[in-house]
């Protein structure tokens, strides 16, 4: 019965305001709490929930464990109920759908144009793990296990897809119950340095498709969360039908649900034009190097092209390969809020409603970086990060890398 004292008790916070651990509660859709405000009625609930008033909670927790009833428990010294570290991410405190639920590692998600939940922060494989499988197992292992998140950016190029694979079976095996999300890249085409890879022009079509069956074999799993192109094809004169024939296997990947979402990284505002001239599936995603010291929060305007066109921004360098970790503007404003330049570096991203993707092999810094999203930047801090002036020498900026 420890659930229906529970229950009263999150039912009287509602009258009141929401809990301060927590973002929203989510009901039917309908967002009906927001932080520091008062709540707003709620009449229907789903997932079988019955409403109780304002609130709406499912009358059984039998399906989630006691623990899981538990709301009025969880502060900021809270002790997680999944063996997590307590990060503070709060978005789904409340959401009573499973043995997914805990305030604790669930990460805040941004919405693709298909419906489908990409978490805001993710861990890239592609730095210091970068063919190294034993090192990205571990990593892997530690990001799940201990480190708070729940998703990982790997590449064919990075060649370690099997110590992605192995991370994630070893979290598992030790108790790690949590979603995993997972997303891989195939390269563009003509542009692999692997000797195997044949001159592709004319057969770039199929050559996308093989790889992207390839990379799933590789990471042990019928589909990926999403299936990227790594960049556009360097091959002058033929890059656009070459991006055309990759994109066209992307969309019958995911028409066979190899892939619960597609996109591109890398792509310029051209390379897109290109591809939505054929395109019957608009990208979900481009993921680029964008970081806070790159003169704009949008270099060439491939942000706004980007988002206009509906799809969402990955920034992957969030940290600028660790260089804005000596930056004396970023220090300063860490230092005026009791944060690290890191976590600065995550917010500047994140604040913008994008997703950052950040490489870290510590899981004390693992922590940090995800614990973003319950303080704010002010209007002046944002634009003197996205202003200043590069942290050392930029490379990979879109816009030279396109061949378009
Ligand atoms: N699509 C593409 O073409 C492309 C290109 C490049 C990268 N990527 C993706 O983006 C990911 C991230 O890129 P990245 O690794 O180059 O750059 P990054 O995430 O901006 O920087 C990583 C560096 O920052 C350090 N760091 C991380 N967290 C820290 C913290 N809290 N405090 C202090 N230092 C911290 C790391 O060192 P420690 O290990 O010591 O923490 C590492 O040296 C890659 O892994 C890959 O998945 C994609």
């Amino acid at each position: 019965m420890i659930w229906r004292l529970l229950l009263l008790s999150a039912g009287a916070l509602a009258q009141d305001s929401c809990p301060p651990w927590c973002a929203k509660f989510a009901c039917d859709g309908s967002t009906w709490c927001q932080k520091g405000e008062k709540p707003a009625p709620c009449v229907h609930c789903g997932d079988g929930g019955e409403a109780k008033g304002v609130s709406c909670f499912k009358e059984s927790c039998a399906d989630v464990g006691g623990d899981c009833c538990a709301p009025p428990q969880l502060n900021e010294a809270m002790k997680c109920t999944n063996g997590l570290h307590p990060v503070r991410l709060h978005t789904d405190c409340f959401n009573f759908k499973g043995a997914s639920y805990t305030c604790c590692g669930s990460l805040p998600t941004t919405t693709l144009s298909n419906g489908v939940e990409m978490p805001k922060v993710i861990l890239g494989a592609g730095g210091s793990t970068w063919m190294n499988v034993d090192k990205t197992d571990l990593m892997v292992y530690n990001a799940l296990k201990h480190g708070g998140f729940r998703a990982v950016d790997t590449a064919n190029h990075y060649r370690n897809h099997e110590g992605v694979a192995r991370g994630i079976r070893s979290a598992r095996r030790d108790g790690y119950e949590g979603e995993v999300w997972l997303q891989t890249k195939v390269e563009g085409c003509g542009n692999s340095k692997d000797p195997r890879s044949p001159v592709l022009q004319g057969h770039c079509y199929e050559h996308t498709l093989a790889r992207l069956h390839d990379d799933l074999r590789q990471l042990q799993v019928d589909r990926v969360d999403l299936a990227l192109l790594h960049a556009p094809p360097c091959v002058p004169g033929a890059a656009c039908e070459m991006v055309q024939q990759q994109w066209k296997a992307l969309e019958a990947a995911y028409a066979q649900g190899k892939a619960r979402a597609i996109g591109v990284s890398n792509y310029c505002s051209a390379c897109l034009q290109c591809l939505m001239r054929v395109a019957t599936v608009t990208p979900h995603v481009n993921q680029i190097q964008l970081h806070a010291g790159m003169g704009s929060a949008d270099p060439g305007g491939l942000v706004e092209y980007t988002l206009g066109l509906g799809a969402k921004i990955q920034a992957y360098r969030p940290l600028g390969q660790g260089r804005l970790m000596s930056s004396s503007t970023v220090h300063d404003i860490a230092n005026a809020h009791g944060k690290s330049p890191a976590q600065v570096a995550v917010k500047w991203v994140v604040q913008q409603g994008h997703t950052a993707v950040t490489t870290t092999e510590s899981i004390e810094h693992m922590r940090s970086n995800l614990d973003v999203f319950d303080w704010d930047l002010s209007s002046a801090e944002m634009s003197k990060l996205s202003n200043m002036a590069p942290p050392g020498q930029l490379d990979n900026v879109v816009g030279e890398l396109c061949v378009l």
